[in-house]
């Protein structure tokens, strides 16, 4: 795997210790009843190896709050709630900023998902996924004989039907209160003036040059052959050209206008199939959030076509059927852990897909009683075993924000270019990187994709359909229905996972939103069947224990990338993910 593709995340060194014993056998029972509103804050402990320095306290304020992996991005959302706006129009403002400042993942040509939650009660879910093209084919990307190629990760064949401008555009139609106009003039600011290079983007910019340097943004990223040192500023021209178009003339100007006509043209000069016809077509989709409940909170997070929500709630469900959730780190933790994820992976990877395609049993998946059967197969003391695919899981990107208003309304994206830089295919004009989301279809069924995901039929390809995802944009309600928390995450199947662990951490382990975050993560996805940890964030004890009970326990250097909102005792709480960059801005 090249490194161009692995995400920042510092390196995670030195030993472990702390020992917590498996004990007390797992019992399915209902949950206790607990009348607080609000999780009370403890102590946390992890284990000794485990970094301290990745660590990242929480940005305080009291009224507002962004968190997005790029702080001139959150700043632009600041600005537009400073101007009087609402948490929807800095979402799109720091949407748009960030295809303009965090390239590798912020975007227009890639999609997303947005939970929306108002103050008054009204809740929306944007689903701007991109879709398959007219002319795709089940078997476009398998050669002659039969074997995938990696048309669908690499270079115009890749790309989905963009979903960004029209989704970002129809939320803010929806539930914004400012013209498309003036949310995106900070985007237009730091394209057309420009923004200082960090050392982040630097090392991202250079680590993906081999791929970038194929397609034509090497003219804007490369330009005397080497990416920006760290200290330059970075102007985007023609990406300013193509952002104030759409300020003006809105999202026509890029489904119809003179950007899909720069589109298409980049498609025929590289071998893609995306037509005018596919981007008249476009539409973004509003949809009814799914709302469940875990031990009295409140979700709000993402339906088909992300597998997130459902799969989120299929594994808290589980949960909720012990009454106690065990101590953080120990086998029994991690155990309970692996074993509710796998079960609603299981779901997940062959009943979801397009919901205008394929019938999915939302409600069914989603209830108690079905995570109760569920819950009730857990052997307590072994590993359940899953089919054994033996594809490595490689990280890609895509990046989550979380926005909260003065009154309380809160809005959680996820947007995504897929592979960091998507397809690399850029527009030549137009200054912007397409995504490869066509790979999160079964490219071939029960073949695994880039992350390892094995996948059914129900998500081959057929032209028009979205891909699934696995994006987790989710807002939390507390017991007394008050927002309390704006959560979601870049990581493929992995954000599911890191945003369900960094919900549980808080109302179940009363960590601080802090240490939250900074907590160690572990993911279990069913097939491959491995049980996937942080490198020093089990303790030696656990790992025993949890290869006695069956488990194949592969470390890895960081999973997830989660930006979160808390509200604390003194406020909006705000946190970049430790393993990553960004900015918590707020006032
Ligand atoms: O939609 C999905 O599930 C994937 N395209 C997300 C990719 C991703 O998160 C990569 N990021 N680190």
């Amino acid at each position: 795997m090249p490194s161009t593709r692995r995400p920042d995340i510092l390196p995670l060194l030195a030993s472990v210790a702390l020992t917590i014993a498996l004990s007390a056998p797992l019992a399915a029972q209902r949950p206790s009843k607990s009348t607080k509103a609000v999780p009370t804050i403890q102590a946390a402990a992890f284990p000794d190896g485990w970094p301290v320095q990745m660590r990242r306290p929480a940005v305080i304020d009291q009224h507002a709050m962004v968190v997005s992996n790029s702080k001139l991005a959150s700043q632009a959302g600041e600005e537009i709630m400073k101007r009087g706006g609402n948490a929807v129009d800095a979402a799109v403002a720091t949407g748009f900023a960030l295809a303009v400042t965090y390239p590798f993942a912020g975007n227009i040509g890639g999609g997303g998902f947005m939970v929306i939650r108002m103050a008054d009660g009204r809740a929306a879910a944007i689903d701007y996924r991109e879709v398959a093209p007219l002319a795709a084919t089940r078997d476009m990307y398998l050669d002659a004989n039969g074997k995938l190629t990696n048309k669908s990760l690499v270079g115009a064949l890749a790309v989905g039907v963009p979903g960004a401008v029209a989704g970002m555009a129809q939320a803010l139609k929806e539930y914004g209160t400012m013209s498309l106009h003036d949310v995106m003039q900070p985007a237009i600011r730091l394209a057309s003036q420009g923004f200082a290079v960090d050392s982040a983007l630097y090392r991202s910019l250079n680590g993906s040059k081999r791929k970038l340097m194929q397609f034509a943004g090497s003219k804007v990223f490369y330009t005397n052959g080497n990416a920006p040192a760290p200290g330059t500023i970075l102007k985007q021209p023609d990406l300013a050209r193509t952002l104030t178009l759409i300020a003006n003339e809105g999202p026509k100007a890029f489904y119809e206008g003179p950007i899909a006509d720069q589109l298409v043209a980049e498609m025929k000069r590289d071998g893609g199939i995306i037509t005018k016809q596919d981007l008249a077509q476009y539409k973004a989709i509003t949809r009814k959030p799914i709302v469940g409940t875990y031990r009295g909170y409140t979700l709000y997070t993402m339906p088909p076509s992300s597998s997130g929500g459902i799969t989120m709630l299929e594994t808290l469900n589980q949960l909720e059927t012990f009454p106690k959730m065990p101590a953080f780190g120990s086998a029994r933790y991690e155990h309970l852990l692996a074993e509710t994820f796998r079960r609603a992976f299981v779901d997940r990877n062959e009943k979801l897909a397009d919901p205008a395609f394929v019938k999915v049993p939302v409600d069914e998946l989603t209830s108690k009683a079905y995570a109760r059967k569920l819950a009730s197969t857990i052997d307590p003391n072994h590993a359940t075993p899953s089919p054994t695919f033996n594809a490595a899981a490689e990280p890609m990107h895509t990046t989550h924000y979380s926005v909260v208003d003065a009154k309380g309304d809160a809005v959680a994206t996820t947007t995504t270019l897929n592979s960091g830089y998507g397809s690399g295919t850029f527009v030549d004009g137009a200054g912007f990187f397409l995504n490869d989301e066509m790979d999160d279809f079964a490219a071939q069924p029960g073949k695994p994709n880039q992350f390892g995901l094995v996948q059914g039929d129900a998500n081959a390809i057929q032209p028009g359909k979205r891909m699934l995802s696995a994006m987790s944009p989710t807002i939390v309600l507390d017991r007394n229905g008050k927002l309390l928390m704006v959560v979601g995450a870049a990581g493929g199947p992995t954000i599911i996972t890191a945003v369900t662990e960094v919900i549980l951490n808080v109302l179940d382990q009363h960590m601080s939103l802090a240490d939250a975050m900074y907590a160690p993560r572990m993911h279990e996805q069913a097939w491959p069947d491995v049980l996937t940890y942080e490198q020093n964030g089990l303790s030696k004890a656990t790992m025993d224990s949890l290869t006695a009970m069956g488990y194949v326990l592969k470390p890895t250097r960081g999973l997830a990338n989660v930006n979160a909102i808390l509200r604390g005792p003194k406020g909006w709480e705000g946190v970049v993910e430790p393993r990553s960059t960004g900015g918590a801005v707020g006032y």
